[in-house]
């Protein structure tokens, strides 16, 4: 329906703010499309040396995904968005990031976005799957991996905690299996890398 789509472009400009190259401009860095992985995320802005710009890039991607879902969730509702709706929402959000319009349409990965996501849909879910990235992260000090990870269980703690502290709604699921798969394909190259064992570390230059 019409309100379905309006809150989906919404959500999908929102996404297509790629804070990586935003924060490294205004803070008057080089881009991240030109450095490290090439890639537009926290990750690679931290193989700049900045810690702060990783940080604000992250939190800012983080945050436009649970923005659009939180507004989906907490005033659709009054324009008439259903539940179908959110889902939508949820994976034009995503898309935006990876797909933004404002940059060519040459976005990142999506797991600071998807994170964001997450938070919004179920603040304990967000808190599982961010707990997943943090343990794989810690031990094997791959971002990239650990995003994987998390991307593959996140579905699954949505569909098991259902039930137990929220309702399962399908859209909802479908939703967050499309976004995984999406970050899944958008790793092509770091799973390449992990396999030939050169794959860089959280944090070091190359
Ligand atoms: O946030 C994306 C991360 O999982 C990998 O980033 O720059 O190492 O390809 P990068």
């Amino acid at each position: 329906n019409v309100v379905a789509l309006i809150f989906a472009g919404l959500a999908y400009l929102l996404g297509s703010l790629s804070f990586a190259v935003l924060v490294s401009r205004v803070m008057g860095m080089a881009d991240p499309r030109t450095y490290g992985s090439g890639n537009p995320g926290a990750t690679n802005v931290l193989r700049s040396g900045n810690k702060l710009a990783a940080i604000l890039t992250l939190l800012l991607d983080a945050f436009k995904g649970w923005l659009a879902v939180w507004l989906g969730l907490v005033i659709g509702p009054g324009f008439g968005l259903s539940a179908p709706g959110v889902a939508l929402v949820a994976v034009a959000v995503f898309l935006g990031h990876l797909y933004p319009v404002f940059f060519h349409f040459k976005g990142g990965k999506g797991v600071a976005t998807a994170a964001g996501v997450l938070l919004a849909v179920q603040p304990w879910l967000g808190l599982a799957t961010l707990a997943t990235w943090l343990i794989v992260a810690g031990f094997f000090r791959y971002s990239s991996l650990a995003a994987l990870v998390a991307a593959v269980f996140a579905p699954f703690y949505y569909w098991f905690g259902g039930g137990l502290a929220w309702n399962v709604d399908p859209a909802l699921l479908l939703a967050l299996m499309i976004i995984s798969a999406l970050l899944i394909w958008r790793h092509k190259s770091n799973i390449g890398k992990l396999m030939r064992g050169e794959e860089s570390r959280i944090g070091r230059k190359k």
